[in-house]
């Protein structure tokens, strides 16, 4: 298989490279930070991965982004493209707000419409959208980043729907807590935390069925779903008892 991946340098993207780099693939991974992806890149070659191409490319940029897409599939026709960089907002500054915007959605978009454009062209394919549990419905402790998995879990579904006659496959991941950069940050209770490579695990499960969401674990799917299902005041009652960010 060759597999792209954003946001491979840390968290959920890394065990992903690893979890595919154990099966053999090939790999185009990209991140930031430079030394961490050269870490993740040294460690999938060590792990069985066919090749290993490792860029520094930020998602928010169109170009740059389908620059990094395009030459990938020039060099191997990509099978599974993961669009999952992504951010959490830490306080809801103007700043941080846009930035949330901007690489967990705009991100999103400019890694999946590339990969829509290769795909599609030659009838096969498979998108993973990284969105969250956290999208499911409205999170006082944290709108921007709900907002922003709300809107690439809708996409991603909605878009599943228009690309399967076209041949190409979308799966929408969304995650619990699961242990990587974002969460070693976070001072609130996590319940059902998972470890990455545990989850890294059930995405590829999911993402090899071509399952439309992937959201675990299954108690928090349940939760997250009803809160999103019942009428507003009760998710507002409801949210006063959820894990606040300090
Ligand atoms: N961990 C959880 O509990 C959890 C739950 C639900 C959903 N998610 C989602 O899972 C995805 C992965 O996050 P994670 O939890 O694994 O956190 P993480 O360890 O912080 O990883 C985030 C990754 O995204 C990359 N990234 C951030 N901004 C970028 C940008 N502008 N351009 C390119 N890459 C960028 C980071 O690269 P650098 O560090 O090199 O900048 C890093 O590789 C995110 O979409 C997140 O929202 C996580």
């Amino acid at each position: 298989m060759n597999t792209l991946i954003t946001g491979a340098s840390s968290g959920i993207g890394q065990a992903l490279a690893f979890a595919c780099a154990k099966r053999g693939d090939r790999l185009f991974l990209c991140g930031r930070d430079r030394a961490r992806l050269d870490e993740v890149a040294a460690r999938c070659r060590e792990l069985g991965a066919k090749e290993v191409a490792a860029e520094t490319v930020d998602v928010t940029q169109p170009a740059t982004t389908r620059d990094f897409i395009e030459r990938a599939d020039e060099l191997a026709a990509l099978d599974l493209v993961f669009a999952n960089a992504g951010v959490s907002t830490g306080a809801e500054t103007e700043r941080n707000v846009r930035n949330t915007f901007s690489v967990n959605v705009m991100g999103v978009v400019n890694t999946v419409l590339p990969a829509i454009d290769l795909m599609t062209e030659r009838g096969r394919g498979q998108i993973a959208i990284t969105a969250s549990i956290a999208g499911y419905g409205p999170l006082f402790a944290c709108p921007s980043y709900s907002a922003t998995k709300a809107c690439v879990k809708t996409w991603g579904l909605a878009l599943r729907g228009y690309l399967k006659p076209k041949g190409v496959g979308v799966s929408v991941i969304c995650p619990g807590f699961v242990r990587s950069r974002i969460t070693d940050r976070n001072t609130c209770p996590m319940p059902f935390f998972m470890e990455a490579d545990k989850a890294a695990q059930i995405i590829l499960k999911g993402v090899s069925a071509n399952r439309a969401l992937v959201a675990f674990p299954w108690i928090m799917r349940f939760g997250a779903w009803f809160m999103g299902a019942v009428p507003y005041v009760l998710s507002e009652f409801v949210n006063r008892f959820l894990p606040k960010k300090n």
